[in-house]
């Protein structure tokens, strides 16, 4: 059986695609086949992370909506790329990107897609590859994709940063994933000043929010710099970030 696990915030900019990109590492590197999927057809991005050029892949995920090609046509294998001295233990990740094409994302808000195909091929994507994991990269707020992410999803990461707005959006989510009866429901809080209390931000967000918190991941100056161009927890293992991170991989495991 494969488990699914969103990644989501209310709010653009939390670090969803950041965390879901790190912890396909960590899942993989422990010889588990994962899948990633960018569900973010209006903006997306996560292929940036795995070294990937816009365009450079036969197919997207905007293609097997339109019915170009199978739902694994549209997956690349991005195994060797990410582990180019070995060390993933048997492990793959295999990236579902959507198209950077402006016509095909101008395509999907002009025409929309059915939303069940979606659903199929994420089935579908589990069971040929036989995948141990699927990842879900969401776009931020909330519509037809996002609600069809977190219903099918085993697990869905929360992300939200010490921020005012994101308390807020973060508690409509909450209660929008509640109605969906998702299994497993984590906070994850991101982008915390090293310098903050964290256990006393986590005891009080786990409180207010009624959801327990996963992590709480610091503010990196490594990812500032990195800016999205790889992958942290490949170039820096034992960094803070990476190391709060690997309690989440732990709780998706569990
Ligand atoms: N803990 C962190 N410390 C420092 N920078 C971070 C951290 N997490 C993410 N970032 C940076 O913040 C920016 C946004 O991250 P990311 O793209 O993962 O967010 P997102 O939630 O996927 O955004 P969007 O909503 O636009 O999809 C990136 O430049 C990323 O490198
Ligand atoms: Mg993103």
């Amino acid at each position: 059986m494969t488990r699914i696990v969103s990644t989501h915030s209310y709010r653009g900019g939390t670090g969803k695609s950041t965390i879901t990109a790190n912890l396909a590492f960590l899942l993989a590197s422990q010889g588990a086949k994962v899948g990633v999927v960018d569900t973010d057809i209006l903006s997306p991005g996560i292929h940036v992370l795995f070294g990937l050029e816009a365009g450079s892949t036969p197919y997207t995920l905007n293609d097997y909506l339109w019915g170009r090609c199978s739902i694994e046509q549209a997956a690349v294998d991005v195994t060797a790329r990410v582990f180019p001295n070995g060390g993933h233990n048997g492990g793959c990740i295999h990236l579902l990107p959507s198209s950077m094409q402006t016509g095909e994302i101008a395509r999907v808000l002009k025409e929309g897609f059915e939303v069940d195909l979606l659903n199929d091929g994420f089935h579908a994507l589990c069971e040929r590859l036989e995948l141990d994991y699927l990842l879900i990269d969401t776009h931020p707020g909330v519509n037809e994709e996002t609600l069809l992410s977190i219903a099918i999803s085993d697990t869905l990461l929360l992300v939200l940063r010490p921020d005012h707005q994101d308390y807020q959006g973060t508690a409509v989510t909450l209660e929008l994933a509640r109605r969906l009866d998702v299994p497993q429901l984590l906070l994850v809080v991101n982008k915390v000043l090293p310098a903050f209390d964290q256990r006393e931000l986590s005891d009080r967000i786990s409180t207010v929010f009624r959801t327990p918190v996963a992590a709480v991941l610091p503010l990196n100056e490594d990812l500032v710099r990195l800016g999205s161009s790889g992958i942290l927890a490949a170039l820096s293992p034992n960094s803070d970030y990476v190391s709060a991170l690997r309690t989440v991989s732990k709780l998706v495991q569990s």
